[in-house]
C-alpha cells in the first residue's frame, strides 16, 4: 500500500488513545478476541510508561484516518492490530516491520487468529510462547473457602499496608517470569487505581508460625482476583445465562513464595479465590497461565479448568 503512513510516538493525547480503543474495539467485535490487552491499553493513557506506539494512517494524520495500531515495550513485547476495513492492504505487514525495527522481539497473536499466523509465517516469525486461557464455569459449592493446611491464614490485602510484601513475594515467585515479576509499586497502583479493583478479592495467606517485628505474620502466598463490573464472557465465548453484567471473573494473578512452594498451598490458594468469586455471584471463572508453568497448568486443570484459547507470542526462530 502505498500511501501509508506510519507515525511513531512515547505519547498519545487523550483524543489519539481514544481512537485506537476505538480501533481495537471494531477489531474485537470481528474476531472475538481482544488485540490489546489489559498492560497496552494502560499504557496508552499512562504518564510512566515507555512504550513505543505506532500508528499506521492514511489521509494525511493519524487522527483523520486510523488503519491500525502497534504498540512496542520497553521489553521488546509488542501487539499489533488492523481495523477491519483496513485489512490485506498491507498494513499489517507495515506496522509489524515498523514495531521489529523498533526493538520487537515477540509480537502477540491473541487468539493466534489465522491472519496473524499467516503474518507471522509470511515474515519468517514462528511461536516462542503459548498463555493459555482456561476457563470454568461456577458449580454448587464453590463459594465454601477451602481448608489452608495448619499453619496458614488468609486476609484480604490492605492498601498502604502490604504493598511492598506483595511486591516481594511476586517477584520472587515469578523470577521466572519477569512480566509479572518487574511489576514495580507504580505498576500495582496503577491497577489499584482501576474500578474493578477490590482488596476483599485480593487475598494474602501468612504463616501464622511466624511473626515477625512488629507483630505481622510473613507473607507466603497470595491469590489476587479480578471482577469486571462490567464484564460479561468475552467476545465469542458467550453463553447462555452468561451475558450480564459482573458475571465473569479471573482468577488474576496466583503467587506462592519459593520458600513455601511444594508444600500444598496451590490447590486451597486456588479454591479461595474461586471460593471468592462465587460469593461474588460470578458464573464464570478465566484465567491466563504460560504454557511451560507446567505445575500451574496442572494445578488449574485439577481446580476444573479448561482451555479455553491459547494466545501465541511470534518471534524471530532461535539461532541454530
Ligand atoms: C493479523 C493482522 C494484523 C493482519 O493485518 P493486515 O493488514 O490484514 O495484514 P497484511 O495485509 O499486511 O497481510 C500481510 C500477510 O499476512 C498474511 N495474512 C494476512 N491476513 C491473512 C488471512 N486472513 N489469512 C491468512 N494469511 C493472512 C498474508 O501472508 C499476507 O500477505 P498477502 O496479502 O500478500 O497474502 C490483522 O488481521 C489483525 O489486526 N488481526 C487481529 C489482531 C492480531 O491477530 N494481531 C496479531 C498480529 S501477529
Amino acid at each position: 500500500m502505498s500511501d501509508v503512513g506510519l507515525d511513531t510516538t512515547n505519547h498519545l493525547d487523550e483524543a489519539a488513545a481514544t481512537d485506537v480503543l476505538a480501533l481495537a474495539g471494531r477489531a474485537a467485535d470481528v474476531d472475538g478476541v481482544e488485540a490489546v490487552s489489559e498492560a497496552f491499553r494502560l499504557a496508552l493513557r499512562s504518564p510512566h510508561t515507555s512504550v513505543t506506539h505506532l500508528r499506521a494512517y492514511a489521509g494525511g494524520s493519524p487522527s483523520e484516518g486510523l488503519l491500525g495500531y502497534a504498540a512496542v515495550d520497553p521489553g521488546g513485547s509488542a501487539e499489533l492490530v488492523v481495523d477491519p476495513v483496513a485489512r490485506r492492504q498491507g498494513v499489517g505487514r507495515a506496522l509489524l516491520r515498523a514495531a521489529l525495527d523498533a526493538g520487537t522481539t515477540g509480537v502477540w497473536a491473541h487468539g493466534d487468529l489465522p491472519a496473524a499466523r499467516g503474518l507471522a509465517a509470511s515474515e519468517g516469525l514462528v511461536s516462542t510462547r503459548e498463555l493459555h486461557v482456561m476457563e470454568r464455569p461456577v458449580r454448587d459449592g464453590d463459594d465454601v473457602d477451602p481448608v489452608l493446611p495448619e499453619g496458614f491464614s488468609v486476609r484480604a490485602f490492605e492498601s498502604g499496608r502490604d504493598e511492598q510484601a506483595w511486591l516481594d513475594v511476586n517477584r520472587l515467585a515469578f523470577a521466572s517470569h519477569p512480566e509479572q515479576g518487574s511489576i514495580t509499586l507504580e505498576d500495582l497502583e496503577e491497577r489499584m487505581a482501576q474500578d474493578w479493583f477490590d482488596p476483599a478479592g485480593f487475598l494474602l495467606v501468612e504463616d501464622t508460625t511466624v511473626t515477625l517485628d512488629g507483630g505481622a505474620h510473613p507473607l507466603a502466598a497470595y491469590h489476587w482476583t479480578k471482577r469486571e463490573p462490567h464484564s460479561a464472557a468475552r467476545p465469542g465465548h458467550a453463553r447462555d445465562g452468561d451475558e450480564g453484567a459482573g458475571t465473569s471473573g479471573e482468577v488474576y494473578v496466583v503467587g506462592v513464595h519459593p520458600a513455601y512452594q511444594g508444600r500444598g498451598l496451590a490447590g486451597p490458594l486456588t479454591g479461595l479465590g474461586t471460593a471468592h468469586l462465587a460469593r461474588q455471584g460470578v458464573k464464570t471463572i478465566e484465567l491466563y497461565v504460560d504454557g511451560d508453568n507446567t505445575r500451574a497448568l496442572a494445578t488449574y486443570r485439577r481446580a476444573g479448568f479448561e482451555d479455553a484459547a491459547i494466545h501465541v507470542v511470534y518471534g524471530r526462530p532461535p539461532a541454530p
